[in-house]
């Protein structure tokens, strides 16, 4: 072979792989980041921020590309594919995830958080952080605490004002034991059903509601398919911050450090979207015509859920239970 043949070859082999790893770097590792709503939802917010932290620590090391709106399946094909190492991010809610942290549950519990400041103090705490921690045990690593807000009841029946008016509702409640033995207990009828199925059941009326905080109804625009809105605020529900465990592993500590701060930055961002939603979502709701309970008498829904505070303290402990209600 000539002189120049051989170093046109060479040169040929340099340019290629100088425009393959330019690319690689322009681009960065592409990473799946997976949630159930909207991109201008507060789940957006919090993936937004999440996603421009990294882009700022790590400069173009890695590309997030979002997959909004339930695209890579409802949140439990969600958290199986981040055991899996098919999907590498995911912003869940606790809905599903006491199915695979049976611990987590204990959040679940209606009335425990008196309200959003004593939430975010318990999970930013030391017990909050402990149970993060618990979710490398199952094959899932659990990086900050972000927010949707309390839970309120929407349904098409009736006006729900007292305990006695939940009597026979057929209500959507997550795949959460948790949730299913509150509504049973209240005497209504829950229904476990995955989020992306929801909107068409309450239009078909194979159920006649569900609870959601004021950012998913906002952000659903409930308001289309409901026409009764209650804010019985009977759970709090935080969303996780999660990475696979196989991605978790190819980072090197500096690279799981800025994985880490930036999902504490989107959790804060979800939260901030949540303060300002809650402020103008219920008026938004009414506005179109949805008929909104403001106040039920939360101490008589508590007294119907005796039974269930029961099943709770033995599930996951009364000093548990009575820890989290301790915290100032
Ligand atoms: O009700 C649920 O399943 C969740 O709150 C939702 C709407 C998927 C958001 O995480």
């Amino acid at each position: 072979m000539s002189m120049f043949r051989r170093s046109f070859i060479a040169a040929c082999a340099g340019a290629t792989l100088a425009a393959a790893a330019g690319s690689a770097l322009a681009a960065g590792k592409e990473i799946k980041l997976g949630y159930a709503l909207a991109q201008n939802s507060h789940y957006g917010a919090g993936a937004n921020g999440w996603s421009q932290a990294i882009d700022k620590s790590l400069a173009g090391k890695f590309s997030i590309k979002q997959f909004p709106s339930s695209a890579l399946g409802g949140e439990r094909e969600l958290i199986e594919g981040l055991q899996l190492g098919t999907v590498e991010a995911a912003i869940v809610s606790t809905g599903a995830l006491s199915n695979f942290v049976s611990e987590v549950g204990v959040v679940d519990v209606p009335f425990l958080f008196r309200d959003t400041a004593h939430a975010r103090a318990v999970l930013d705490g030391k017990f909050g952080q402990d149970l993060l921690a618990k979710f490398q045990q199952r094959g899932l690593i659990a990086l900050a605490w972000g927010e949707q807000g309390f839970r309120h009841l929407t349904n098409n029946k009736h006006a729900v004002k007292s305990v006695a008016d939940m009597k026979g509702l057929k209500i959507r409640v997550t795949e959460n034991p948790v949730h299913i033995t509150a509504f049973r207990t209240l005497g209504a009828s829950p229904t476990p059903m995955s989020w992306p199925e929801v909107i068409s059941a309450l239009q078909q009326g194979t159920i006649d509601g569900q609870e959601n905080p004021v950012s998913v109804l906002a952000s659903t625009k409930l308001w289309e398919v409901q026409k009764h809105l209650t804010l019985t605020a009977h759970v709090y529900a935080p969303v996780v911050f999660l990475l696979s465990p196989s991605f978790w592993g190819s980072l090197s500590d500096a690279e799981k450090a800025a994985f880490t701060q930036g999902a504490k930055a989107g959790a804060n961002a979800s939260r901030v979207f949540v303060d300002t939603v809650e402020k103008k979502g219920v008026e938004e709701a009414k506005s179109h015509g949805m008929q909104v309970v403001d106040k039920v008498d939360q101490a008589a829904f508590r007294a119907a859920l005796e039974p269930a505070y029961k099943q709770y303290a033995k599930k996951f402990g009364q000093q548990t239970l009575d820890a989290i209600t301790n915290v100032k």
